[in-house]
C-alpha cells in the first residue's frame, strides 16, 4: 500500500474577480474548491493511475471535515486525524482582466508533539515491508522541523520505502532519515546545496552526492518544462520536457511523485518509470489549477517522452 501524508492539508479556495481592486467592494464571478495539501494532490493522482493509496494527515474544524468528504467521495482511502482548531482555507483571487494572481493564506493549525507522535504510531501499526510512504510539503505550526528525519526514519525501520519531497529545512531533516528516493525540483537542490545548479550534469552530480553521503537510492530532479533527471546508484537519464499546453503547472512535481509510488509499487524499471512520471508530469500541466489529468492524457503522452542516458 502506498501511504501519502498531509501534515498541513488545506481548503484551495479559487475565486475569479475581473478588476479586482484593494480597498474597495469586490464581485466573485466564479469559485470552486478543492481539498489541498502536497499529500494529498499525490492521492489523487495515483488513483487516475489505477493505483491505491491512504491520505494520512491532520484536520481540523468545519473545514477539516469538508477536506475528509470531498476527498473521501473522490473514492480515496483516509485516515485523518482531528485536533481542535480549523483547517485553513487558502484563498486564490484570480483576476483575468488584470491577469493578476493575489494569495490570502491562512495561518491554519498549530499541532502539538504529542498529535504528531499519535499519528505516527497510528501508521506504523498499519505499515509492513514493503509499503511506499510519501512525506512531502509543509509543516503545521508546532511541528519539529526534524518531523521528517522522525517519521522517515520510523518509517524506514519498519521496512517502507520513503520517498521525500520537501524543500529548504524540512528536506534537509529528511535527507538524515536515508529516505529511498528525494524528487527536489533544481530550485530547491540549489538552495540545499547554497549554489545555483544550472546544467544537467551540476544536478546530477549533486543528486548524486546526496544519494551517496546519506544513503538514498534513487533521486529525481524536475526541472519543470525542462523536464527531468532520474538518478539511480547505476545510472543516470535524463527525460525531455513534453510540449504540452499549460494549463497550470501547480502540483507538477506532486504528480510525478505519485507516478514514482506507483511505478515503485509495480516494480516497473527504470524507463517505465521515467515514461509512466514525465507523461504523468506533463499532462497534469494540461489541466487548470490542481485538477488531476485522466490517465487517457497520461497514456496517450507515454510514447511521446524522449529520454536519454547521460
Ligand atoms: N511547462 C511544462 N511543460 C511540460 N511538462 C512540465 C512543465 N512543467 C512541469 N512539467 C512536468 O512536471 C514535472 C515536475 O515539474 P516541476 O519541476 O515544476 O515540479 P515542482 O517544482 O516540484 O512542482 P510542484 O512542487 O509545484 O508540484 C517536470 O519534470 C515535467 O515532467
Ligand atoms: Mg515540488
Amino acid at each position: 500500500m502506498i501511504y501519502t501524508v498531509t501534515l498541513n492539508p488545506a481548503l484551495d479556495k479559487t475565486v475569479e474577480i475581473p478588476s479586482f481592486t484593494v480597498d474597495s467592494v469586490n464581485r466573485i464571478t466564479a469559485m470552486r474548491t478543492d481539498p489541498g495539501g502536497k499529500g494529498i494532490n499525490v492521492s489523487k493522482v495515483i488513483q487516475k493511475l489505477g493505483g491505491q493509496s491512504v491520505a494520512v494527515g491532520i484536520l481540523g474544524g468545519v473545514t477539516g471535515r469538508g477536506i475528509q468528504s470531498a476527498v473521501q467521495e473522490m473514492g480515496l482511502e483516509t485516515s485523518f486525524y482531528f485536533v481542535e482548531g480549523e483547517t485553513r482555507t487558502n484563498l486564490k483571487v484570480i483576476d483575468p482582466v488584470n491577469r493578476t494572481n493575489t494569495d490570502i493564506n491562512e495561518p491554519g493549525l498549530t499541532v502539538s508533539k504529542e498529535v504528531l507522535e499519535e499519528l505516527l504510531s497510528q501508521l506504523l501499526a498499519r505499515l509492513s515491508a514493503d509499503d511506499l510512504v510519501v512525506l512531502s510539503g509543509s509543516l503545521p505550526k508546532g511541528a519539529p522541523k526534524d518531523t521528517y528525519y522522525s517519521w522517515g526514519t520510523a518509517c524506514r525501520e519498519r521496512g517502507a520505502k520513503v520517498l521525500l519531497d520537501a524543500d529548504g529545512e524540512l528536506l534537509a531533516a529528511g535527507l538524515e532519515a536515508s529516505p529511498y528516493l528525494i524528487k527536489p525540483n533544481n530550485h530547491e537542490l540549489s538552495r540545499l546545496l547554497h549554489k545555483t545548479l544550472e546544467t544537467k550534469e551540476e544536478l546530477a552530480q549533486a543528486a548524486r552526492g546526496l544519494m551517496e553521503r546519506y544513503g538514498i537510492a534513487k533521486a529525481v530532479v524536475s526541472m519543470g518544462g525542462d523536464g527531468a533527471l532520474y538518478v539511480t546508484r547505476e545510472e543516470t537519464v535524463y527525460a525531455e520536457g513534453l510540449k504540452v499546453p499549460v494549463g497550470s503547472t501547480v502540483g507538477a512535481g506532486d504528480s510525478v511523485v505519485a507516478a514514482l509510488a506507483v511505478a515503485e509499487e509495480r516494480g516497473l524499471g527504470l524507463e517505465e518509470a521515467v515514461r509512466l512520471s514525465s507523461a504523468t508530469g506533463a499532462a497534469n500541466v494540461m489541466c487548470s489549477g490542481s485538477q488531476a489529468a485522466e490517465y487517457e492524457v497520461i497514456e496517450s503522452l507515454l510514447a511521446k517522452v524522449v529520454f536519454h542516458r547521460l
